[in-house]
């Protein structure tokens, strides 16, 4: 029976038996008669060291045994005499399924660039880095439905092809059967009615709208799926595919919505720290020094809590030079929000109380009738992580949002319907999953960070 290498580090009962793994090649050190071989599965971060006589490996085997090769073993666990690793396998039987000629393996042993390593995007799961990234993904993954399990929230998949703009950004991929020649209407333009929809429809920016609905009838909700932004940002913190998290509450203010924040990114770091201890020793020590000590950081200290207005005050008194100026009404930009979480507070903090000019048409206006409920979570290295806010649930102020805008109120009917009927403050935000990576990894760019990146210009793979 195949035994994935992690249990071979964790299960004492294996010891002195007979087990087979199986694996890819990284390193091979040959010695006289003994040959020692470094496999790795993907199941944890360390390899497993074989002991190769040359009875069970021959010299043309062991030729064979480039990084990159494919192999099963059988042998014998054994507590190691090195000081490097717990356990190794005395081989008894060698199966190479696979050579994976030096000449030609793109991946060799010396370390190639982050750059490099994103066109060989169907390779590069098997470097060392990547393994360690996609098993944090992994775990942030389950820590995130154990999170809102845990506190009874019910996860809910929306929809991914949609007709309405949630952001009202207008930043959509369209999704269309239509071929040329189109069917035109008198001023031209492409007639939609004889679209698959029989109207515009797009892939979705977020799950919210729908996910009010649920909110609106079961209380407390969230989705967790792929979104998409035809934004033409190339930064290290955009992508044109990413996945989000959005909870939902009903009944909920935005002071419940920023404890929700909180305690959401404690207990991922705290999981990740306890799940992944061997990725984590990692990241600290090859991609961020002290990675691990500023997670230990962000769950034993509260986050801080400011105003936008005093986010500008702070901004405009910085002894720092910024490339965009900031004024009271303007964006906060990347620098801006860096500025805040790295230098000024030196963790995460939270940023409430928007002017309504800045933020989506469904963010509750403030007494002031200037600023909305709005809350943005910012942490060092990745800037806004999470953006959320109390929803507007007067019909009527809702409606003259809408129409304030320039959006189009009958694609809103159903969403205004919620507040019609039994209507309710609420409550949420979303997580950009790939930046929480980001801030859990210490990796510094967001494509390396996915699976498959998609940004302008580039759907490879
Ligand atoms: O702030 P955003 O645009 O908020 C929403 O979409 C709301 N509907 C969420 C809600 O209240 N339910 O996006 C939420 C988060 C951002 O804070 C950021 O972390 C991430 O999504 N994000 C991106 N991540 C990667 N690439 C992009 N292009 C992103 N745009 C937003
Ligand atoms: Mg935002």
């Amino acid at each position: 029976m195949r035994i994935k290498i992690k249990t071979l580090f964790t299960d004492l009962s294996l010891l002195n038996k007979e087990i087979t793994v199986c694996g890819w090649v990284k390193t091979l050190r040959k010695q006289k008669n003994i040959a020692f071989l470094e496999i790795n599965d993907g199941s944890i971060f360390t390899n497993l060291q074989i002991i190769l006589e040359s009875r069970v490996a021959n010299e043309p085997l062991l030729q064979q045994l480039s990084p990159g090769a494919s192999v099963s073993v059988t042998g014998t666990l054994q507590k190691s005499q090195g000081k490097n690793q717990s356990v190794e396998l005395i081989a008894q039987k060698l199966h190479l399924y696979g050579s994976a000629d030096p000449n030609q393996y793109p991946l060799q042993k010396k370390q190639h660039s982050f750059e490099f390593l994103r066109t060989l995007a169907h390779l590069r799961p098997r470097t060392n880095t990547q393994g360690a990234v996609l098993r944090v993904r992994n775990a942030l993954a389950f820590a995130t439905h154990t999170f809102f399990h845990n506190r009874s929230f019910l996860y809910l998949q929306t929809p991914i092809i949609t007709t309405s703009d949630c952001e009202g950004a207008g930043e959509m991929f369209q999704v269309t059967t239509l071929k040329e020649p189109f069917a035109r209407l008198p001023d031209q333009s492409i007639d939609h009615s004889k679209d698959f929809f029989k109207k515009k429809s797009y892939l979705t920016v977020s799950g919210q709208l729908n996910a009010e609905c649920f909110a609106c009838a079961l209380s407390d909700v969230y989705t967790f799926g792929p979104t998409f932004r035809a934004e033409n940002s190339n930064t290290s913190r955009h992508l044109a595919e990413f996945w989000m998290i959005e909870p939902e509450m009903a009944f909920a203010t935005l002071e419940d919505d920023m404890e929700l924040a909180q305690s959401y990114l404690k207990f991922t770091a705290e999981y990740v720290l306890q799940h992944c201890p061997k990725d984590m020793e990692f990241f600290d020590q090859f991609i961020e020094k002290g990675v691990i000590e500023r997670l230990r950081h962000v769950i034993d200290q509260p986050f801080e809590q400011i105003s936008y207005t005093e986010a500008v005050s702070i901004l405009q008194h910085a002894k720092k030079k910024f490339e965009y100026p900031v004024k009271w009404g303007g964006d906060l930009q990347s620098e801006h929000e860096r500025y805040l979480a790295e230098e000024h507070c030196k963790k995460p903090l939270i940023v409430t109380d928007y002017p309504e000019s800045l933020k989506a048409f469904y963010m509750r206006r403030n007494d002031d009738k200037k600023t909305v409920a709005a809350m943005d979570v910012l942490v060092p290295k990745v800037g806004e992580i999470i953006g959320g806010s109390q929803r507007e649930e007067r019909l009527d102020i809702l409606c003259e949002k809408i129409e304030k805008m320039h959006l189009n109120k009958d694609d809103y009917w159903w969403y205004l319907d919620l507040r019609r009927f039994g209507t309710v403050p609420h409550a949420g935000f979303g997580v950009g999953f790939e930046r929480l990576i980001l801030f859990i990894t210490g990796m510094e760019n967001i494509r390396d960070v996915i699976p498959f990146p998609r940004f302008p210009g580039s759907a490879e793979f």
